[in-house]
């Protein structure tokens, strides 16, 4: 449930709105009247996918749907921007409106996103209103600091949208993969032709860097091989940064045997120069061709399933065009792997390089469709697969 209080920061809640959803979140919104004045009733319905509640004294609106179910349906709420006089209102255990009501009313954590001028932030009104709030079990999360809207620079900002969306992933991670740990491999590769020049591929990485995100949320140990791309790494994720397929090959071989699960979700390059030139290769007159000897790279799979002993449980990928239950399921078999994840990448909107994804899992006994969604929505999909799957076969 997000509460919007009547502040500038108000326009934020659209992109958080849009965020929570986008990691699986369902949200409705309670607007105060003067949030309306700075974002519209109409613009949070369209991207909440839910109408918003506005009133608390309109009977239409209260038969659908009344202040106290929507907040005993609420899992957290979150006042956000909480001004300077929602906080105060809420201190106060006012119910004059339905914000207030809904905060009165509801069994859920209350998390107070601060978001004032810095002087009425500072004011000790609310920073005793504040500490009361803490005291009584509320959540305080923020405010930043910076420059303001209205020019003065300090403490009052509201926190970032994604920063508010890892607070809400936080709060509700229950830890269970602690114990557990992943090596994951993710990105492209790089393979150098000369010193400035290379051969690489579309990988955005963004599939990878999702799985890890999800498994570390969950509280395991998740060791990151990424091949050079400019996505930021996930929190608590250990990364080791790799550009030819020789490297990732070797950081994996050096983590692999400490690891439970292996996921290899790179795109590695499946050739590689057979020399790099120490120079840059120049045109020479007359000479119109020139030919690029390459040599097969090193499958890293194939050495993480080769190993004797502490073999991680192996997870594979294969991105096919075309009958795509066969290739995968030959791979599976062919590499030795516990699960190969397939995806189409002849569809649009799912891929390569995009934030969308959908996957078909083999595995030897069994198959299960992930349907097309967000990556970050697939990547929590399939830890949950992958464990269930590695906890069957242990
Ligand atoms: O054989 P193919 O390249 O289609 O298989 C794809 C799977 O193999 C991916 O999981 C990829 O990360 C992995 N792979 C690898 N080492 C290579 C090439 C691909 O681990 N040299």
């Amino acid at each position: 449930m997000l509460g919007i209080g009547g502040g500038i920061a108000a326009y934020k809640c659209a992109d958080l709105t849009r965020r929570l959803i986008e990691r699986g979140a369902e949200v409705k919104v309670v607007m105060t009247e003067a949030a309306k004045k700075f974002i519209t009733p109409l613009t949070m319905q369209a991207i909440s996918r839910h109408p918003v509640f506005d009133s608390l004294l309109d009977p239409t609106a209260e038969a659908s749907m009344g202040h106290i179910k929507i907040a005993k349906w609420a899992d957290l709420m979150l006042l956000a921007p909480a001004t300077a006089d929602l906080i105060a209102r809420v201190t106060a255990g006012m119910g004059n409106d339905l914000l207030t009501s809904v905060s009165l009313a509801t069994g859920a954590p209350i998390a107070v996103v601060p978001a004032m001028n810095q002087q009425m932030y500072h004011a000790t009104v609310t920073q005793e209103n504040l500490a009361t709030l803490t005291r009584r079990g509320h959540l305080i999360w923020g405010p930043a600091s910076g420059e303001q809207v209205c020019g003065d620079i300090g403490l009052g900002r509201m926190l970032e949208p994604l920063k508010l969306v890892a607070l809400i992933e936080e709060h509700f991670s229950d830890n269970d993969l602690d114990g557990m740990s992943f090596l994951i491999t993710a990105g492209p590769t790089r393979e150098a032709i000369d010193p400035i020049r290379y051969l690489t591929n579309k990988s955005s990485g963004k599939m990878g860097y999702a799985i890890a995100d999800a498994a570390a949320k969950r509280g395991a140990k998740v060791t990151l091989v990424s091949g050079p791309i400019q996505l930021a790494t996930p929190t608590n994720v250990e990364r080791i940064n790799v550009q030819s397929a020789e490297d990732m090959h070797n950081e994996v071989q050096r983590h692999a045997g400490q690891h439970q699960i292996f996921v290899a979700c790179a795109a590695v390059s499946d050739f590689t120069p057979v020399q790099v030139a120490d120079h840059k290769i120049k045109k020479k007159t007359g000479c119109d061709k020139i030919t690029l000897s390459l040599v097969k790279t090193k499958d890293i799979i194939a050495s993480v399933t080769a190993m004797t002993n502490n073999r991680p449980f192996t997870i594979g990928f294969a991105a096919e065009t075309q009958d795509i239950e066969q290739y995968a399921r030959s791979k599976l078999t062919k590499k030795n792997l516990d699960l190969i994840c397939a995806n189409d990448v002849s569809r649009k909107n799912q891929g390569f390089n995009s934030d969308q994804n959908a996957l078909h899992l083999y595995w030897a006994n069994g198959d299960k469709l992930l349907p097309l969604a967000s990556k970050i929505d697939i990547g929590h999909q399939l830890v949950s697969e992958i464990v269930t799957l590695f906890n069957k076969n242990k």
